[in-house]
């Protein structure tokens, strides 16, 4: 059997230990063959693709980003585009095809296994962490211990100068990047876009917290927040149809307001991308390449249509439908586990 893989959307620490899980376990247990396809579905267009062996996928466990690079390529955004897909595996000689991808990823997965029963087995990645179907992706910690390595680095700055300091996390849709760095860091006020406030209500609570004689603060935003007056640029969509957050610039937005309405010198820190970069840590390694042995096993078992999954301690597999019918997003009552630190 000849086995595609792919990697689509973001990239995030731990697409490396997924790949080589599957080509390992593929090779060992089952003899399969293997083709990375390079720049997620835009590679099948192209016809992009370079062979994977034991050798090729040894060393890459650590690695950050993904060895096959990624695009946001939406087959079903162009004319004839899935049907392209379809050609192309065909061509190439790709009996099954492993997706490792987000929302958008792994919806074209949905999409093309409901159409065509295309033989596609997904793996869930973001460091978004919004994927339904899954407790946890792979990528998301990572995410998180850079986030709060960051925040610990800013509350001795913002407090050596009396400044508040609003620090933007990535997290388009859902807030848990921002929750958990907002908490491990010990953030002041933590905004999530799952529960709307104001800037009058952010700058009260930093009020009042100035009244306790704290003279610095900091703020956590998700770059997913909007405020009336912030705006983003429709015009600058990629193709599946999201705004580029990260140029919104949220952080700078809030700063900026909060300046006058509280006297003291704000401002903006936008963690963007070194987010997603680097090494991944340990508990992404091990997911990661669980996940990647799973997928391997599914492949196998001809379990199409479905993702690898983790629920408690376990791996196990859902239909793809699960996992991208609806975004996992900050449920209520995990902010008001937190209500003193949420603005
Ligand atoms: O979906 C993951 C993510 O990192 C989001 O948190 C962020 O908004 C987006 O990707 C940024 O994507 P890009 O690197 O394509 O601008």
């Amino acid at each position: 059997m000849r086995v595609g893989i792919l990697t689509g959307g973001g990239d995030c620490p731990g697409l490396n230990a997924v790949i080589r899980g599957v080509v390992r376990t593929g090779i060992r247990r089952y003899d399969h063959e293997h083709v990375g396809i390079r720049h997620g579905w835009r590679g099948l267009f192209e016809r992009d693709v370079i062979p994977l062996d034991q050798d090729r996928v040894s060393g890459i466990l650590p690695l950050g980003g993904t060895m096959l690079r990624s695009s946001r390529t939406n087959p079903y955004s162009r004319d004839g585009g899935p049907e392209e897909v379809l050609a192309a595996a065909k061509d190439l000689g790709i009996d099954a095809l492993v997706a490792i991808g987000g929302e958008d990823t792994l919806g074209v997965a949905d999409k093309l296994y409901k159409d065509y029963a295309f033989p596609v087995v997904g793996v869930p990645k973001t460091i978004d962490n919004d994927l339904s179907g899954t407790d946890v992706t792979f990528g998301f910690w990572t995410a998180v211990q850079i986030a709060v390595d960051a925040i610990d680095r800013l509350h001795t700055t913002a407090d050596s100068h009396d400044r508040i300091i609003v620090v933007e996390v990535m997290g388009r849709h859902a807030g848990w990047i921002a929750l958990e760095s907002g908490i491990a860091g010990g953030a002041h006020v933590i905004l999530l876009p799952e529960r709307p406030t104001t800037v009058d209500r952010v700058a009260e609570l930093l009020n009042q917290r100035l009244e306790r004689g704290k003279e610095f603060a900091i703020v956590v935003v998700s770059e997913g927040v909007q405020f009336e007056g912030t705006s983003s640029s429709a015009d600058d969509l990629d193709e599946f149809g999201h705004v580029k957050l990260a140029d919104a610039g949220v952080a700078t937005f809030l700063a900026d307001r909060l300046k006058t309405m509280t006297g003291k010198d704000c401002r903006a820190v936008v963690l963007g991308h070194i987010q997603r970069g680097g090494s991944p840590l340990a508990f992404d390694r091990s997911l990661a390449t669980r996940f990647g042995v799973h997928a391997a096993e599914m492949v196998a078992g001809g379990l199409f249509g479905r993702m690898a999954a983790v629920r408690g301690a376990d791996i196990l597999d859902v239909p793809l439908a699960e996992a991208v019918g609806t975004l996992k997003t900050v449920p209520p009552e995990r902010f008001e586990e937190k209500n003193p630190f949420i603005g």
